[in-house]
């Protein structure tokens, strides 16, 4: 079976509250367009078009006015809600109905990754049929994130969430890559002490059959953060002084949809048409330009 995206765009980012007021954060931008735009170009490059975007009941209208139907890209989007930020692992049963026994690909609406080799990287996860692959990032800060544990031969022993005392630098990014018992084994994982269905504890069932892989991405790609004031400001920095240098996009949906033959040049034309004068809307026409 085909695998299907799930883009979970929930919870509010209670660290930004100054900056959001409670709505999702998601929304807000990473320089030139929104943050949402980035992961949801991730699962395009994954070559995946029947996604799932999960939000809060309130949120779901904004989303909907941004994103509309997919039919622009060439993909198609299906609207679920979720109640309250009760886990990651929540998703899978929020998409049971949705996947339908299909293996998916799940993307945070704030991760943002980038660089060469990211579409080979995922057509190896998506060529794995049974089990799960994760993404290992080295990072300076392990205790904020996911923590894969490796025995001496490097494979993983354990998957742990916000470890006081880290057991690698290994965060584990927010891309997860799940075969079709998803929705099964999360409908058995109990909630945490902070009262979450936490998506380690979904890997952990993976993990412990032996059949969870985790792909170190190595120095080449970027997996930025946005959970802070400054950590959004960097990622901001980041796409503008990349996009500024190259003359490229990053996280464009438009972009790749085009790329992957999803929509045709007239279908780039209104794209380019509907962000006007804007430097995403200049980009779109400078890519219409440049195309054969
Ligand atoms: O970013 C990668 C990390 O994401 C992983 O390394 C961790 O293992 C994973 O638990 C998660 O950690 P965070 O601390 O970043 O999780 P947070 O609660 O901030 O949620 C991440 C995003 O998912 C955020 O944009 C809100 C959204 N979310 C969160 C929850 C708990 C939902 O949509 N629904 C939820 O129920």
């Amino acid at each position: 079976m085909k695998r299907k995206g799930i883009l979970l765009a929930g919870g509010t980012g209670s660290r930004l509250w100054p900056i959001t007021m409670g709505t999702s954060k998601q929304l807000l931008p990473i320089y030139d367009k929104p943050m949402v735009y980035y992961p949801l170009s991730v699962l395009m490059l994954a070559g995946i078009r029947e996604i799932a975007i999960i939000t809060t009941p309130e949120d779901q209208p904004q989303f909907k006015r941004l994103l509309g139907g997919g039919g622009q890209w060439g993909v198609s989007f299906t609207w679920i809600v979720q109640d309250r930020p009760e886990g990651l692992a929540q998703a899978y049963l929020l998409t049971r109905d949705f996947l339908g026994g299909a293996p998916s690909a799940m993307v945070l609406g704030d991760n943002i990754f980038f660089g060469h080799g990211l579409p080979e990287l995922m057509a190896r996860a998506d060529a794995q049929e049974s089990g799960g692959t994760v993404f290992g990032y080295h990072v300076a800060d392990p205790e904020r994130y996911g923590v894969a544990a490796f025995d001496p031969s490097g494979r993983v022993t354990a998957i742990v969430e916000k470890p006081k005392v880290p057991p690698s630098n290994f965060a584990i990014t927010g891309l997860y890559f799940l075969d079709g018992r998803a929705p099964a084994l999360a409908a058995k994982v109990k909630p945490s002490a902070r009262g979450e269905l936490e998506i380690v504890d979904l890997l952990e069932a993976y993990r412990a059959e032996g059949s969870l892989q985790v792909e170190r991405m190595g120095r080449g790609f970027a997996w930025l953060d946005t959970g802070t004031p400054g950590s959004l400001l960097d990622a901001g920095n980041f796409v503008r002084t990349l996009e500024a240098r190259q003359g490229m996009q990053v996280g464009s949906p438009d972009e790749v949809a085009f790329q992957q033959g999803w929509i045709d040049r007239a279908g780039l034309a209104d794209r380019a048409q509907v962000f006007g004068k804007s430097s995403y809307g200049a980009q779109l026409q400078a890519m219409l330009k440049d195309a054969p």
